[in-house]
This record gives structure tokens, C-alpha cells and sequence, in this order.
């Protein structure tokens, strides 16, 4: 029988918050590869909107239930949360998402709920519910579909204004930034091709090799299929411009998994010069190596090494990349789920992890040799206060200029914080 892409966005929905897995997970499931290219489209942007929106949509939902949501099946819910974003932001006709989701009750053997589910959507049609005015956390919360805690922590740090801002551009949707890789052609070449094939594209304007590429179906496409190019967001890519490389002989990424910042390193380093690259996990180290087989990264040694403890090395290094574990709250427009998996209480615990991952990667920087220090977080406990505390501890450490931030700089990429280290 064909899949049903909404059926699959629908049990992929109520399994990843049951485990509370990631939503990563999606694209090796086995149903969602069964699907043509423009199906795990579909599937792969409902999927991320309703978990943008949820607050917003149970927001409708807990107005119009007279059984709280907690309640229901999980599978109900997330069906009557699919189809509400459906009417609400894909614009499908009223009488469709209301059928297509009694629909998915019966696929899914909810048919006992398909009367319930047919009730709240028509309700929901009838009444044009009104959203909380006014700029408090509670309100922007749920217009904009962040948790609470975040936004109270955001309006106490940034004021309102880019707060807004902010709120406003973790619903966008990321910007297509692609990496061109210059290790397979150039970027003139690059952009020749996809003229030839009447992909329209942007040269971006303050990163090298890097172009915006907004066609949907382009992940298809030879150039990105052959390695000519891969997907990095601006900010991600930003952070491995930092370090000065040009003196360097040994350098190490050794939070290097899936690769990004890595293969950008290797491009600015010259024939000979080493560049070591770690990864507490295994298979994302296996990931890499065949990415970077893919994209012909040379000059690039690939080590499984946890950070909790010392490196296993015994040379020293004259450069050094972190990008640390973290929250991710610096990405939540490419990765919604994280706004619900991440937890205030769990900032601490990357606190700890963070900073012994930093006094274990310095300790193997030579003296004058440079560090990294990075996260996709905007949250203080795991940027400054990791540096400061780092920096009071260990007297042979030194701040090389002021912090990077990609926000609230104007910018068009996630969230990325940087500190750069000297060992004095
Ligand atoms: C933010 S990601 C790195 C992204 C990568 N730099 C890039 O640009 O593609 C953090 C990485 O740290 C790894 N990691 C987590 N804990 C670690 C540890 N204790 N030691 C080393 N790596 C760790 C994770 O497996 C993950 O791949």
C-alpha cells in the first residue's frame, strides 16, 4: 500500500515525543527513504512546522477541549495538531484537513476518535479564537511558540524589540546557505553550472565560497548529490573563519562531528599541515569519514576520543577548535524539537560538560598556540560563563579580542557564540 505522508508525519510526531528522540531521526527512518524526493519534502516540513508552532496550536487546542491534553491519545493529539496547521499555515482548504484527519484516525486505528477530532477542528474553523496580546513572556510565548522560559530569559536579556526579532527569526525558515566545496571546483564554476541549469542562486556577500540556493528540490541535484557543495548555515560557517591558521602545523577539531567547520579549516590550511579530528560518538565519526570521503577533504586524520577526559595525544597542537555540546538553542529554526526537548534545568549540565572539554582541549595547546571556543547556544551558561570561569582557573590562559556573536548582530544565520583563547 502507498504511505500516506501524512500518516508518517503523524506516527513520526507521537514516536519522537514518546522517546523523547531527535528529529534527525527522520531521515534514516526506513518508511520516510520509501518516499519519492517531493513526498519527504512534504513530510520533512510538516513535520518541522507543527513542532515550531505547537505551543501555538495547543494554545487553540486547550480552548476548544473539554478534556485537557494531557489526556488524550497521543496519537489524537498529534493529528488534530496537523491538521490545525495545516488550515492555519499551509492554507489546505478546510473541508480537506478536516476529512484528511478523520482519515488518519482510521489509518491509524483511531476510528473511536474520529468524532472527537472532526468536533474540535470544526469548532476551531467556527470561532477564530483571539491570541494574547501584549509583549509579556507568557503572551509571546504562545504567539510565537517558544517556551516560556526562553522568552523570559530573552525579554530579560535583549528587551522587547529583539526579542521580537529574535522570536520572528526562529520561525523562518533557514536560509539556504551552501558551502561550495572547494576541493572538487571553484566558485565560478559552481555558479556556471548552476546557471547551465536554471538553478537561480546568491553569491552570499560577507563569507567565501559560499552561495544561497533556494530551489527546493536542489539536495537532488548532481552538485549537491557529488559533493560540490554541502548545506552549512552562515553562522556555523562564520565560526571557522576565526583562528589564524597560516603558522599552524598540527591543528585539532575535536568536537568535529558531522564535519562542517573541519572541512572549512582544511581549505585554508596548506599541503602537510595536519588537522586532527576527534568525536566522542562513534557512528557521527563514521559519518564524517565518509562525508569527507564524498567530498575529497584531504589532509584530515579522524580520531575517536571523548573530551571528558585528556586527548590521546602526545604532541601539541598550534591550533585548536571546540564547538562544543550544547543546547542547540541557537538553532531552533533549523531544529524546532529543540525548543520542547531542552529544559532550563539542563543548561548546567552542558556547563560542566563544556568547560571540562575545554581544560581538557587546552591542555594539549602549545604555548602561543590559538583555541576555538564555540556553541550554537545564546544562553550565557554555556558561552561567557564557561570562558569566564575557565579563564580565573587557569592562569595560562588568555581572551584574544571580544566575544562573536552572530545575534543580535544583524545577520542571517543561526546563533553561534565564539570565544578565541591563547595559551600564554
Ligand atoms: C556542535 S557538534 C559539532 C559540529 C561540528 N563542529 C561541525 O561543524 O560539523 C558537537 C559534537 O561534539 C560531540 N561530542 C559530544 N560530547 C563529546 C565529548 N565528550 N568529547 C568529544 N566530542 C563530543 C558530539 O558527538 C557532536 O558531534
Amino acid at each position: 500500500m502507498k504511505k500516506q505522508p501524512r500518516v508518517l508525519a503523524v506516527r513520526f510526531l507521537t514516536e519522537l515525543s514518546s522517546k523523547q528522540g531527535k528529529l534527525d531521526s527522520l531521515s534514516q527512518s526506513a518508511d520516510f527513504l520509501e518516499l519519492d524526493p517531493r513526498d519527504r519534502r512534504f513530510v520533512t516540513g510538516l513535520v518541522k512546522g507543527v513542532l515550531r508552532n505547537r505551543k501555538l496550536l495547543d494554545y487553540y487546542l486547550e480552548s476548544l477541549s473539554r478534556t485537557s491534553l494531557e489526556q488524550l491519545d497521543e496519537p489524537v493529539l498529534w493529528i488534530l495538531r496537523v491538521a490545525l496547521y495545516q488550515v492555519k499555515f499551509l492554507r489546505v482548504p478546510d473541508h480537506a484537513a478536516v476529512n484528511e484527519a478523520v482519515d488518519t484516525c482510521r489509518r491509524l486505528h483511531k476510528t473511536s476518535a474520529s468524532g472527537f477530532v472532526n468536533a474540535i477542528l470544526r469548532s476551531f474553523l467556527r470561532e477564530h479564537l483571539p491570541l494574547p496580546g501584549g509583549n509579556s513572556a507568557n503572551a509571546l510565548a504562545v504567539r510565537f511558540s517558544h517556551p516560556e522560559w526562553l522568552v523570559e530569559r530573552f525579554l530579560n536579556r535583549y528587551g522587547v524589540q529583539q526579542t521580537l526579532a529574535l522570536l520572528k527569526r526562529n520561525n523562518e525558515p533557514p536560509l539556504p546557505v551552501h558551502w561550495v566545496n572547494v576541493f572538487k571546483t571553484d566558485l565560478p564554476s559552481f555558479c556556471r553550472e548552476l546557471e547551465e541549469d536554471q538553478i537561480s542562486f546568491q553569491v552570499h556577500t560577507s563569507l567565501p565560497n559560499c552561495v544561497i540556493v533556494r530551489s527546493s528540490g536542489f539536495s537532488e541535484h548532481p552538485a549537491y548529490l557529488e559533493g560540490r557543495c554541502f548545506r552549512m548555515d552562515a553562522g556555523s560557517q562564520e565560526v571557522a573563519y576565526l583562528g589564524e591558521y597560516q603558522d599552524c602545523r598540527v591543528l585539532g577539531d575535536f568536537c568535529c562531528a558531522p564535519g562542517g567547520k573541519s572541512f572549512l579549516i582544511a581549505s585554508q590550511i596548506g599541503e602537510g599541515v595536519r588537522l586532527l579530528c576527534c568525536d566522542a560518538s562513534f557512528q557521527r565519526l563514521k559519518e564524517t569519514g565518509t562525508r569527507a570521503q564524498l567530498h575529497e577533504i584531504p589532509n584530515l586524520d579522524l580520531i575517536h576520543a571523548d573530551l571528558r577526559v585528556n586527548p590521546p595525544f602526545r604532541e601539541l597542537f598550534d591550533f585548536i577548535l571546540l564547538d562544543v555540546p550544547c543546547s542547540g538553542l541557537g538553532t531552533l529554526r533549523s531544529n524546532p524539537d529543540i525548543r520542547w526537548r531542552v529544559r532550563e534545568s539542563d543548561l548546567n549540565r552542558f556547563h560542566s560538560l563544556q568547560l571540562s572539554v575545554l581544560r581538557n582541549g587546552f591542555s594539549v595547546l602549545r604555548r602561543g598556540g590559538e583555541l576555538t571556543y564555540s556553541t550554537c547556544s545564546t544562553e550565557p551558561e554555556e558561552n561567557e560563563s564557561v570562558i569566564e570561569e575557565f579563564l580565573t582557573q587557569e592562569e595560562r590562559a588568555a581572551a584574544i579580542g571580544d566575544f562573536h556573536r552572530t545575534f543580535p548582530d544583524p545577520h542571517l544565520g543561526d546563533c553561534f557564540f565564539a570565544a578565541r583563547i591563547r595559551h600564554v
